[in-house]
């Protein structure tokens, strides 16, 4: 078990960067910059023991920089969009930068996907990590209150990273962060994912509008190509004829989690039958958004000289629903001065 430090370049604004290498005894090795707490590399064994790269990113910071996919990153101050980017709080209107068409999309302009982390280094009961904190302002992107955030990687004996995300607020806002790594099981660049098998432990999922905004309908999976309740490859039915497939040109939908404890509980596995490889997300959230990589399209400057193509790799964000605050139906997510954002998010690798 060991955590190496090693320089990643500066940002614009001359912040220094840095990339920390965790690795453990079960063959895991996690890369993870302080740029937007970004994870840059995963590597997990196949069921002989063969490593591969399971998660898309760059080699370079300035394609980070550059970059628009949200490969990897901590997505906020609220992951996902927010209609026309107008929240009300208490009466008060809020404008959030509009970056997607007419929607706010994971935080704005430059979202913390783009913002330098403080990181910190450290060693507990459970194993070793990275502890990064950011603060974001008053008015950042049009949000209230000065948010006091921190993302906490971990990585013990198991072959599991686990997150832990905390907030606070010295005005009532808005949370909602996600990690946005693109998973795919055979290896990152190693082609199209559409025959991992997936499974949802959802009934039913959010749908969306032609500009991927939820319409406020909580609707069931059953005999839908939504229905990911029993294991199904990701491949199967995303050329439907289905309007919610159309809008999202694919998947990029929230689906409803069957939540039954507290605690982080099961969400989704995926699994690559030729790898063996299997990754399984527990969490605390109430929803996760699967995206079939769908935007993806020739993606260049991708890591070990690789190019990236459509539905190269799929994303499985936990988070609360998209455009919450709109929608009163949905889990809130305001939060208060005194009040804590607490989640957590395991992502957890096995073969075989
Ligand atoms: C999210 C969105 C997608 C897309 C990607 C980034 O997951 O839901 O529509 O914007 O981020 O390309």
């Amino acid at each position: 078990m060991g955590i190496k430090k090693r320089d990643f370049g500066q940002s614009v604004d001359g912040k220094p960067v840095h990339l920390y290498t965790l690795t453990n005894a079960g063959g895991m090795e996690v890369t993870i910059t302080n740029y937007g707490a970004t994870v840059v590399s995963l590597v997990v064994p196949d069921r002989d023991g063969k490593p591969a790269d399971v998660v898309l990113g760059y080699d370079r910071l300035e394609d980070y920089i550059a970059g628009k996919q949200y490969f990897g990153c901590i997505a906020g101050r609220y992951a996902n969009r927010i209609a026309e980017g107008k929240i009300t709080l208490k009466g008060t209107e809020y404008r959030l930068t509009i970056n997607d068409g007419d929607n706010h999309l994971h935080g704005g302009r430059r979202g913390f996907d783009k913002m330098v982390w403080q990181g910190q280094e450290f060693e507990d009961n459970v194993g070793i990590g990275l502890k990064f904190a950011y603060l974001s302002p008053d008015g950042e992107e049009g949000y209230p209150g000065n948010l006091a955030c921190t993302v906490i990687y971990t990585i013990g004996a198991a072959n599991e990273l686990k997150i832990d995300y905390h907030a606070t607020t010295d005005k009532a806002s808005i949370v909602n962060l996600t990690n946005h790594a693109y998973f795919n099981l055979a290896g990152a660049g190693s082609g199209q994912i559409l025959n991992h098998e997936l499974m949802i432990c959802a009934d039913r999922f959010t749908p969306i509008d032609s500009c991927l905004i939820p319409t406020g309908e909580m609707r069931s999976v059953e005999s839908t190509p939504f229905d990911f309740t029993r294991p199904t490859t990701i491949g199967a039915r995303i050329d439907h004829d289905d309007e919610q497939l159309v809008f999202g040109k694919g998947y990029d939908h929230n689906w409803i989690l069957n939540r039954d404890i507290a605690g982080p509980c099961l969400a989704a596995r995926a699994y690559e039958r030729i790898s063996g490889r299997r990754l399984e997300v527990f969490t605390t959230q109430p929803g996760i958004q699967f995206y079939s990589g769908n935007f993806l399209d020739k993606e260049i400057g991708a890591k070990d000289g690789l190019t990236y193509y459509h539905r190269g790799g799929f994303c499985l964000e936990t988070q609360h629903f998209p455009d919450s605050p709109n929608h009163p139906n949905f889990p809130s997510t305001v939060l208060d001065p005194g009040s804590k954002y607490e989640h957590t998010t395991i992502y957890k690798f096995t073969a075989g």
